[in-house]
């Protein structure tokens, strides 16, 4: 994936209106990031299951599921099967990451591995290779609407490096605090990916905004 993307996250949409807002955004994007949080991974709890099941019905936006939850192997069949087409588990989550990407891809999804802020970025490397997509969490995981941590460039980098030496063609997303302030930064150091949640949700313009990160993506 050459050119840079933004994944609307709909952490920050209304969940009142979900089906509309995620129609707001169709013409603008191909992916929805989609936050599940447990509140034990994170101090925070989203949703599950069945809404990925209703909104499955809603769009054909390709589903990038970002799983924040303790045992990811023990959902990541049903998640599957609830219409992800990527499924993202964070690396401190696993024992064995081999065997989460096997399973993701044994079910002919996308796979994606994702780290959180306190874990050296080392850690993620020799499974780069392997996935289909690292996604970098540039603010602690849990919650919209946080300030972007300036120290996730130095590891978007250190991924994009790893990313190029395989010869693969894998996502570097990165997921935290993306606006028109840090979109040309993160993506200068190699991320590919750009997840955003306030900055497309809460812009009553949801097309404008993704158009407005784009344009400063790619300055
Ligand atoms: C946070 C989530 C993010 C969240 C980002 O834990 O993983 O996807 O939606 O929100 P913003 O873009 O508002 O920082
Ligand atoms: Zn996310």
């Amino acid at each position: 994936m050459s050119d840079v993307v933004v994944a609307p996250s709909i952490l920050s949409a209304d969940f009142g209106h979900l089906a509309d807002e995620i129609k707001q955004v169709e013409g603008d994007t191909t992916f929805l990031h989609i936050d599940v949080m447990d509140g034990h991974y994170v101090p925070n709890i989203t949703f599950g299951i069945p809404v990925i099941q209703s909104i499955r019905k809603q769009t054909n936006l390709i589903f990038d599921v970002h799983l924040m939850i303790t045992n990811p192997l023990d959902f990541i069949e049903v998640f599957a099967k609830s219409g992800a087409d990527m499924i993202t588990f964070h690396i401190e989550t696993v024992d064995d990451p081999d065997e989460a990407i096997d399973k993701i891809h044994a079910l002919g999804k996308r796979a994606g591995m994702s780290i959180h802020p306190d874990t050296p970025i080392e850690k993620i490397l020799p499974y780069v290779a392997k996935c289909d997509l690292i996604l970098i969490m540039s603010v602690r995981p849990g919650f919209g609407g946080q300030s972007f941590m300036e120290e996730s460039l130095d590891r978007i980098a250190a991924v994009r490096k790893a990313a190029d030496e395989s010869g693969k063609d894998i996502i570097i997303s990165v997921d935290g605090g993306i606006c028109t302030k840090t979109a040309a930064r993160v993506a200068k150091a190699g991320a590919n990916y750009l997840v955003a949640g306030s900055a497309v949700f809460s812009n009553d313009d949801h097309a404008a905004a993704i158009k407005e990160l784009l344009k400063c993506a790619m300055s």
